[in-house]
């Protein structure tokens, strides 16, 4: 860090301290960085969506204090861009937590300056297990690719299934995905077949759709970013034969994320997903988050998998704030929610205490028509699922 920076960072930390005056009220701001433009646009959308539902239910104040949300776009990964905008939410806006964060590779760069401004980071979706490794002040509420993975290889080999193939996005939450997948499917007797790497920007899935077939195997696990990169895999997995011949594709639900059900139509219809939150979940806090997204923005449409992380990010967010007593610490902020549990529309969750990672049920789900919509419906759930990546690279 420069020394322009630190003091800097020192003279953001003065400004907040009077940013409190004398009676003690602040103003406590958030800054939160996501792609607003753009092919990833979803990601930001749901986020903002997530963040409006919790303040709307919950006031937004805490204590004395208004928490205020500035967001910042960053439109696709960019690990340069998110460390500069990170600095300014920093330095100029003061605020005293960082959130958001939809790509692994944006979260990972910031890791330096939340330690070094003493800063909480709330991950909302990016989902590579070693970003809480990075810094002590990262939380996460979304899920990690091994917490999906395991429960679903072991899943698929129970199904008798033989053989597999990987197919994942060429960078950290697509490596973990196929680590997870490969160790769990063959202590559980199965044989991948092929790991099939493609680059975060492919766009032209058919030469992919081939080398599948060519290595005869049953069955496909595959993650992508969700969004254009995978209604594009899903459809070219359709498109290529691959669905008619009877080639089984599954993976975490990124791939049927809500959002794009509609358009996905029948190439995902059957398709088996592990995932942490499905909008046909059926619970009495889904029914009321649901109802209430309904009255805010018109429908639900676009609820999902990041407008939940979003939602229990900033429930987390209230928490510290809460606990400081209208003094924000990072660290201690980041200490006073460990071992935290609620009930998420998702399901029970709670912080673990070791990894600051969510604890939660993993859930499969089969892509049915339920009334004249597709939803994830829940078939089996593995409650109380850890990271199990969490630093097993070491
Ligand atoms: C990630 O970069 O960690 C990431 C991005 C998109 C997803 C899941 C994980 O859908």
């Amino acid at each position: 860090m420069t020394r322009t920076l630190r003091n800097a960072l020192l003279g953001a930390a003065f400004g907040l301290a009077l940013a409190a005056g004398p009676a003690g009220a602040a103003t406590i701001k958030v800054g939160v960085i996501a792609p607003f433009s753009g092919p990833f646009a979803m990601f930001g959308k749901t986020f903002k969506e997530g963040i409006a539902q919790y303040q709307a239910e919950h006031g937004k104040t805490v204590g004395a204090d208004t928490v205020e949300f500035v967001f910042r776009d960053l439109e696709q990964t960019n690990p340069a861009q998110a460390k500069a905008l990170a600095q300014e939410l920093i330095v100029k806006e003061r605020v005293s937590f960082l959130a958001g964060f939809a790509f692994t590779p944006d979260a990972m760069a910031v890791a330096p300056l939340i330690d070094e401004a003493n800063i909480p980071a709330v991950v909302f979706n990016a989902a590579t297990s070693a970003i809480t490794e990075k810094s002590p002040r990262f939380v996460r509420t979304s899920f990690t690719l091994w917490q999906n993975t395991v429960p679903l290889a072991e899943h698929m080999a129970k199904q008798g299934i033989k053989t597999a193939v990987t197919a994942v996005s060429d960078y950290g939450p697509g490596l973990d995905g196929e680590a997870a997948f490969k160790a769990t499917f063959e202590k559980n007797g199965g044989k991948v077949a092929d790991t099939i790497r493609m680059p975060l920007k492919s766009n032209d899935f058919a030469p992919f759709m081939q080398r599948i077939k060519d290595t005869g195997a049953e069955a496909v696990y595959a993650f992508l970013p969700a969004g254009p990169t995978t209604l594009a895999f899903a459809k070219a997995f359709a498109d290529n034969g691959l669905k008619e011949k009877g080639v089984k594709l599954f993976g975490p639900g990124d791939i049927t994320q809500e959002p794009d059900l509609p358009a996905l139509g029948d190439a995902v219809l059957g398709m088996t997903t592990s995932f942490h939150y499905s909008r046909a979940h059926d619970s009495a806090v889904n029914k009321a988050f649901l109802a209430k997204h309904k009255e805010l923005f018109g429908n639900d449409d676009n609820a999902t998998f990041t407008t939940v992380g979003a939602y229990d990010g900033t429930h987390l967010i209230y928490q510290m704030i809460k606990n400081g007593g209208g003094k924000i610490d990072g660290a201690k902020a980041v200490e006073s929610v460990k071992g935290l549990s609620w009930e998420s529309p998702r399901g029970p969750v709670t912080i673990d205490p070791n990894s600051r990672h969510i604890t939660q049920t993993i859930y499969l789900r089969t892509v049915e028509k339920v009334g004249n919509r597709l939803e994830n419906v829940e078939k089996a759930a593995f409650e109380k699922q850890p990271d199990y990546g969490y630093k097993l690279a070491k």
